[in-house]
């Protein structure tokens, strides 16, 4: 099972997919959250990638393409998994398939999600997350029991440093230029959701989708 989950920044790719880590028990790789704990541990990788995070720009492709190289060849990548923000440029998606060919592996399902730009704003200047397990959570839409701790381990909840209205703006504008042509790159395997409903809602048809093509 190998999917690539698109859509904009705050569509639900990830909310999106801890669902479908916990229902089918594939690993989520995300590579925004693998780059903000690089950078959280101090290592040459978060380094390398805190400047362009931090001003909504893309880390460079060669960069990405050779962490996510070293990633899918991890033993938890044997029968699947979910991607999470990888790939975002056709240079991006090229590497991927180079990878994939070497491992004679293939994509199932490119899934994207859809919602409008108003609501991602709404979505992101609410967002927190875990610091230690990276759950996700909105003040309002997905509120923790106990404001500011996670329910799953406890730890302290923080807001992304690129969840100001401004480098969010900035993250849109790279989104459709440089993100949104893999549409294309993918229509052979591409299937739309509708991600402007409730969480669970949207998990039904991704859930679906899935289970058809996977
Ligand atoms: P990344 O971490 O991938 O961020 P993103 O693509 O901007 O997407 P988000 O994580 O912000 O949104 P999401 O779709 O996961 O939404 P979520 O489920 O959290 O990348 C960050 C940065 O890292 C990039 O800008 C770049 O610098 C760098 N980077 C990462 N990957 C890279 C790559 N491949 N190449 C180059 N650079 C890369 O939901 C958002 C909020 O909405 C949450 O609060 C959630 O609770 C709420 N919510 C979710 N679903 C719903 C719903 N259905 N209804 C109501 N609220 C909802
Ligand atoms: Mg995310
Ligand atoms: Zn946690």
């Amino acid at each position: 099972m190998r999917v690539v989950l698109l859509g904009a920044p705050g569509s639900g790719k990830g909310t999106q997919g801890e669902r479908i880590t916990k229902k089918y028990g594939i690993p989520q790789l995300s590579t925004g959250d693998i780059l903000r704990k690089a950078i959280r541990e101090g290592t040459e990788l978060g380094a390398k990638a805190k400047g362009f995070i931090n001003k909504g720009e893309l880390v460079p492709d060669l960069v990405i393409v050779g962490l996510m190289a070293a990633r899918l060849a991890e033993a938890d990548c044997r029968n699947g998994y979910i991607l999470d923000g990888f790939p975002r440029t056709i240079g991006q998606a090229k590497g991927l398939d180079e990878i994939l060919n070497k491992m004679k592996f293939r994509l199932d399902a490119a899934i994207c999600i859809n919602v409008s730009e108003e609501s991602v704003v709404l979505r992101l200047g609410g967002r927190r997350q875990c610091s230690k397990c990276s759950t996700i959570y909105h003040v309002e839409f997905q509120p923790p029991k106990k404001t500011g701790i996670c329910d799953k381990c406890g730890s302290e909840l923080y807001q992304r440093d690129d969840d100001k209205e401004e480098t969010i703006r900035n993250r849109l504008k790279i989104y459709r230029s440089e993100t949104a042509p893999l549409m294309d790159y993918y229509k052979d395997i591409l299937h739309d959701v509708d991600g402007a409903r409730d969480p669970a809602e949207v998990f039904k048809d991704v859930s679906s989708l899935i289970e058809k093509f996977c």
